[in-house]
């Protein structure tokens, strides 16, 4: 992971806002998503990904933007989202038809070749084989090396030994509330965060960067994001992803909300040795969850979401486990996405005290006019 400059911090707020102009749909019409507005019809000029969702456009932007190992303003003009006068937006916008194209003509119209395959997280593609002392072999990170001496236990058995390692399931449910608080640590900036959940799926944190206030929210039906510029209604990605972070119980709950378990080799994280568990999910975007082989921890936890262009990776790495009322509860996480990473660290927990209602309800969103 490379540094990330104090101009990109800068930046994260611009994004948010423009995230935040981006949603004008009202926080009512949220649920519906396959007969939602189109692209299209939310945006000025949008031309190729013209029927996907308006609200998948954003998290192809953001796939894009990985894909590439660039910012928005590489191809856009800071504030003017629909102009093309960037030479980058236009060939980007010819690089989606072709992905596309290579994709129905060779690939069943399934999602097999995406900007990442030839771009590799740099805008331009290496086409020569480069000489190296290994043969010019890339590093594969997705690979795993079956080892046939090693026999794997089952996924119900790594996952009856990770509902222990936290304590147990009787344990879990006697938490009803968890109020932490803590530091955030992103991008060589320190603030301080809480975070209030409350049990089975609502979960509230506000930070304090230097921009102001923010705030992230899910509250079992519906995910915010409120930052000094407004409110943004989370999108149906973000959503799946807010209530799986809400889930107080989810040591106990994984395998209702995921099937298909599959268990592999996990790499070795920090020095300790990891089984890897798959999952699939129903409405949930796909899992993999590294346990580590002694403790029976959950280490890492890698999420995905589909957008129209390729998978968007999210990862969770949890660390510190300390008791906390009966429970092993990771006091640090750190969370990376193609464009950066933040760490929590927590210095404490409170549980079981009542926590009001009313902060999980969700702030009235002033509907945007139509572009
Ligand atoms: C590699 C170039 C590239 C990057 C990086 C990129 N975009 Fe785009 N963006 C495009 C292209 C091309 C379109 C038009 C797509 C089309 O015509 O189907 C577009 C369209 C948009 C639109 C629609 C504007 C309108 O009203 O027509 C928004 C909003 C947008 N991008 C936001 C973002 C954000 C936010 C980021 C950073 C997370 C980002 N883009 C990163 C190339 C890019
Ligand atoms: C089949 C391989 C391939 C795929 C897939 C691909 N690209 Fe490219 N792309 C290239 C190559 C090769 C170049 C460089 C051409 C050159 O060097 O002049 C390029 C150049 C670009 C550039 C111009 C960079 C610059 O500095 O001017 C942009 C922007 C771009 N691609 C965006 C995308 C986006 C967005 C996607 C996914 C929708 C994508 N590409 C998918 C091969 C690919």
């Amino acid at each position: 992971m490379t540094p990330i400059s104090a101009r990109r911090f800068g930046r994260f707020a611009v994004c948010l806002t423009i995230i935040f102009l981006a949603a004008s749909l009202p926080s009512h019409t949220q649920e519906q998503t396959s007969d939602a507005k189109t692209a299209a019809r939310q945006f000025k000029n949008v031309l190729v990904l013209k029927d996907i969702p308006a609200d998948q456009l954003i998290p192809t932007m953001q796939f894009i933007g990985g894909a590439l190992g660039v910012d928005c303003e590489f191809c856009h003009v800071e504030h003017a989202m629909d102009k093309d006068d960037k030479k980058e937006k236009q060939t980007a916008r010819k690089m989606i038809e072709m992905e596309l194209a290579i994709n129905k003509a060779h690939f069943k119209n399934e999602i097999e070749v995406t900007c990442y395959t030839c771009h590799r997280g740099s805008p331009h593609p290496v086409g020569i084989p480069i000489l190296t002392a290994n043969g010019g072999k890339m590093p594969e990170p997705e690979h795993h090396e079956i080892n046939a001496q090693e026999s794997l236990p089952s996924a119900d058995q790594i996952l009856d030994k990770y509902l222990a390692a936290v304590g147990g399931a009787d344990a879990l449910h006697t938490i009803k509330t968890r109020i932490q608080k803590g530091t955030v640590n992103a991008m060589g900036q320190q603030y301080p965060i809480e975070i209030y959940s409350k049990a089975p799926e609502k979960r509230l944190s506000i930070s304090h960067p230097s921009f102001g206030e923010s705030v992230t929210a899910f509250n079992g039906q519906a995910g915010w994001l409120t930052t000094p510029r407004g409110v943004h209604p989370m999108n149906s990605a973000e959503q799946q992803s807010a209530r799986i972070d809400a889930q107080i119980y989810l040591p106990a709950r994984i395998r209702e909300l995921y099937q298909e378990f599959k268990v592999l080799p996990g790499e070795t994280i920090e020095s300790h040795a990891t089984y890897l568990v798959t999952a699939k999910g129903a409405s949930t975007p796909s899992l993999r969850m590294f346990f580590d082989k002694q403790t029976g921890l959950l280490l890492r936890m890698i999420r995905y979401t589909e957008t129209p262009l390729g998978r968007n990776p999210f990862q969770v790495d949890y660390g510190d486990y300390r008791d906390a009322s009966g429970l092993k509860l990771p006091y640090q996480w750190t969370l990376t996405r193609t464009n950066g990473s933040f760490t929590i660290r927590i210095d404490s927990v409170t549980q079981n005290i009542p926590i009001d209602e009313k902060l999980f309800v969700m702030p009235a969103i002033p509907e945007t006019p139509h572009p």
